[in-house]
């Protein structure tokens, strides 16, 4: 089943919209499989945006998520990783689309509450970076069947 991995970021965790944003996944169909809140260290956060080292903003974008907590999920479902894209929004919270995350509660690109990964390959290697095997749970939500 195809597994993707998001992230909610300081600004959304401490704007309190961890509740809506796991809702929207879950309202949607998807099933939640790994969740904690926790603090990112520069390692973490440098290993995880490392295609960006390059990149004007990259030293801003570490500071920013190893700022305060953050809510790191692991979600699983049908084109879960394209479709929890969708569901985020574009990178620009000004350009995202409303009904959105990040084009109903963001303004600035640099502050836009959500991470998710952009690729199914991208998504396995974000969760083995942020997961330890034994904090992934695997269930069938049975009395949903006619979703799946
Ligand atoms: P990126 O991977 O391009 O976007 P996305 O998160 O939509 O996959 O960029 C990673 C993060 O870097 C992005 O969420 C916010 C930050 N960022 C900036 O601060 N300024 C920028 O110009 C860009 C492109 C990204």
């Amino acid at each position: 089943m195809e597994r993707t991995f998001l992230a909610i970021k300081p600004d959304g965790v401490q704007r309190g919209l961890v509740g809506n944003i796991i809702s929207r996944l879950e309202s949607k169909g998807f099933t939640l499989v790994g969740l904690k809140l926790m603090n990112v260290s520069r390692e973490l956060a440098e290993q995880h945006y490392a295609v960006h080292k390059e990149r004007p903003f990259f030293s801003g974008l570490i500071e920013f998520i190893t700022s305060g907590p953050v809510v790191a999920m692991v979600w699983e479902g049908d084109g879960v990783v394209a479709s929890a894209r969708k569901i985020i929004g574009a990178t620009n919270p000004l350009n995202a689309e409303p009904g959105t995350i990040r084009g109903d509660f963001g303004v600035d690109v640099g502050r836009n509450l959500i991470h998710g990964s952009d690729a199914i390959e991208t998504a396995q290697n974000e969760i083995n970076l942020w997961f330890k095997e034994e904090e992934l749970a695997s269930w069938e939500p049975s009395l949903m069947s006619w979703i799946r």
